[in-house]
């Protein structure tokens, strides 16, 4: 996710928001950008790349004030590119603008201020903002005003900070959905997304809450609420060292990216459902009747977690599309002799955007005529680039090499072409869709729900971190959550475990379930529930220790299995996606109780860019 810093006070600004920028690095970025206010103006220097050719390029400048705003940007809206990246500027300079978040109604802002004169050189949803602001403060209302005006117009999240030429000396922020933070200097005062970049000048902050607005100059420290109205807060002192500050509080990167679920769904959900119409916002990807009924067959190719997000892609564009969908590792796909030709879409899933695998894959299906549609959640990406079509999946950076927000959003994105799709064809009627869009809607809170209760988790991490075989077992979805699930176990937790089709036990593996074999069997299909009751009976009677995940309400299960996790009540299709979630806490705790490196577990790279 982008950083942003913010600096008003006496000492010169620049280097403090580079310094700042550097803290913030850690988050992912790949262009950086700067802008000072000294009086006589407003002075913008940023490059695509590391911070070093910002550096560099500010080097050759005289950069001098003592207010400024920086931002660290990875990219969503618009290829990395200098003249994506933030500040940016109103058309006269009169005001610089720094934002984290999306703005989901850029589009029609963008039209009315373009019909006003107003010329847009990015391709940013953010750069609006900077003009939205200029045509308020160009009607005369204050900055603060303008500022407020400017957000009742956007919707979408954010984290914004404005610099204007009119009111010098002051910085005005503003935050929906994206961390901000305020700190408390001596005749100085700073802004940051996040507390490192503040620790090494203050440790006396204000945390921005959703729907304020901070007013920062030298001297003084305002907050407002949405209402407009002043807000007074204790300073809030931080104890944390820069290394747990880097991960928001949290002990890894892991458990942060796995609570940042929630608001990522949200935020796909916000920015690809459009309710009105009934449809997903595919963003020029042309998946139409004409396109789809001429179609084949499809193949969904990707590695790893990214595999199993396809895998539950496939599973779902047959049932509900009724069109042929192969699911292929890339690594295999590569060497195979797939049927390929101007007939056929594949669709490539990668986080990074990077790994060889995948990027081969996809050379080989253009090369053989076949239209690629990648599903990326990195912008600029080798994938993304190469790729006749991109969907992104706005999860931000994930660092941790487990990958735990990609897949939910990854899995969400496959689900949401694939009900486009089956509107194209006529397969889905609105009533449908807007009943699947309930479910997503609701899917934030029920997650949010599940962290809170993930006591239950690591004590069950406890209680089995020392077995030493697991089994995963479902059916249908369940089957394909259950080979994601214990893909985290083992990578994390150097623990061996298998994911079965609840089915297939019999037909071999079941030899292996002795007394105290872990056995984690997913329920959340109603359809299958009594099957896979059944194939759990089978292994209790062999000596397997059980952990039903399940849905709240059912008692059956918890008369035959020894613990049982609870999600909340949901549909077939996205009932997996809760489970998957209690399992990504599982996975987590026994790494805990093991001692594993969580973050970067051994052997293991987060971009595999070798074959
Ligand atoms: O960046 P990608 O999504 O293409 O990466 C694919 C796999 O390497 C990745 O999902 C890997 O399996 C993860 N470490 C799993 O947590």
């Amino acid at each position: 996710m982008c950083g942003i810093v913010g600096y008003v006070g006496k000492q010169q600004a620049a280097p403090i928001l580079l310094d700042g920028l550097a803290k913030l690095e850690y988050r992912g970025y790949d262009s950086a950008g700067i802008a000072v206010e000294n009086g006589e103006g407003i002075h913008v220097v940023k490059a695509q790349g590391k911070l070093m050719v910002l550096r560099e390029k500010v080097s050759h400048t005289t950069l001098s004030g003592t207010i400024g705003i920086g931002h660290t940007r990875w990219a969503t809206h618009g290829a990395p590119s200098d003249v994506n990246s933030h500040p940016h500027l109103s058309g006269d300079g009169a005001v610089a603008v720094v934002h984290n978040g999306i703005i989901e109604n850029y589009q029609q802002i963008k039209e009315e201020l373009l019909a006003k004169g107003y010329v847009f050189h990015s391709e940013t949803d953010s750069e609006t903002v900077a003009h939205l602001l200029d045509d308020f403060l160009k009607q005369g209302y204050d900055f603060l005003e303008s500022v407020f005006l400017m957000l009742d117009r956007i919707e979408g999240a954010y984290a914004l900070e404005m610099i204007c030429r009119q009111e010098p000396g002051t910085i005005i922020a503003a935050r929906k959905n994206c961390p901000l933070v305020v700190g408390k200097g001596e005749g100085e005062n700073y802004l940051a997304s996040d507390v490192p970049a503040l620790l090494h000048h203050t440790r006396d902050v204000y945390f921005l809450e959703d729907g304020e607005v901070a007013v920062v100059t030298a001297q003084q420290i305002h907050l407002f609420n949405h209402d407009r109205q002043e807000v007074h807060r204790d300073l809030f002192h931080v104890e944390w060292s820069v290394d747990a500050a880097e991960k928001g509080g949290y002990d890894h990167f892991m458990i942060k990216e796995i609570h940042e679920q929630p608001r990522i769904v949200e935020e796909l959900f916000n920015h690809r459902v459009d309710l009105e119409k009934g449809d997903i916002r595919m963003e020029g990807i042309e998946l139409t009747k004409e396109t789809l009924e001429k179609l084949s067959r499809i193949y969904v190719v990707a590695c790893g977690t990214a595999y199993h997000a396809g895998l539950y892609g496939k599973y779902l564009m047959e049932k509900i599309c009724r069109i042929p969908v192969v699911a292929d590792v890339a690594s295999e796909f590569r060497y195979k002799a797939p049927i390929l030709d101007e007939h056929t879409l594949v669709i490539v899933v990668s986080q990074s955007g990077e790994t060889a695998d995948t990027l081969e894959a996809l050379r080989i299906a253009k090369r053989h005529h076949a239209r690629v549609l990648a599903i990326v959640n990195t912008v600029g990406s080798s994938i993304a680039r190469e790729a006749d079509d991109v969907f992104y999946i706005l999860a931000g950076p994930e660092i941790s090499v487990a990958s735990t927000k990609a897949f939910t959003a990854q899995a969400l994105s496959l689900a949401m072409i694939c009900c486009h799709m089956a509107l194209e064809l006529g397969r889905m009627t609105k009533e449908e869709f807007r009943t699947i869009c309930q479910d997503w809607s609701a899917m934030p809170r029920q997650i949010s729900e599940l962290l809170k209760q993930s006591a239950i988790e690591e004590a069950l991490a406890k209680k089995y971190a020392q077995s030493k075989n697991v089994f995963y077992i479902g059916r249908g979805l369940d089957y394909l959550v259950s080979m994601e699930s214990s893909l985290k176990l083992k990578e994390i937790a150097y623990l061996h475990s298998e994911a079965y089709a609840a089915g297939e036990l019999k037909h071999g593996p079941i030899a292996m379930i002795e007394d105290e074999t872990l056995v984690i069997a997913m329920l959340t299909q109603k359809a299958l529930y009594e099957k896979t009751l059944s194939n759990i009976k089978e292994v209790k009677a062999r000596g397997a220790k059980v952990i039903a995940i399940t849905m709240a309400g059912d008692t059956e299960a918890k008369k035959t299995v020894e613990d049982v996790i609870e999600i909340p009540q949901s549909s077939w299709m996205m009932a997996p996606l809760l489970a998957n979630v209690t399992t990504q806490l599982f996975a987590y705790y026994v790494a805990r109780e093991l001692g594993t490196d969580i973050d970067q577990p051994r052997n293991l790279a987060k971009s595999v860019t070798v074959e």
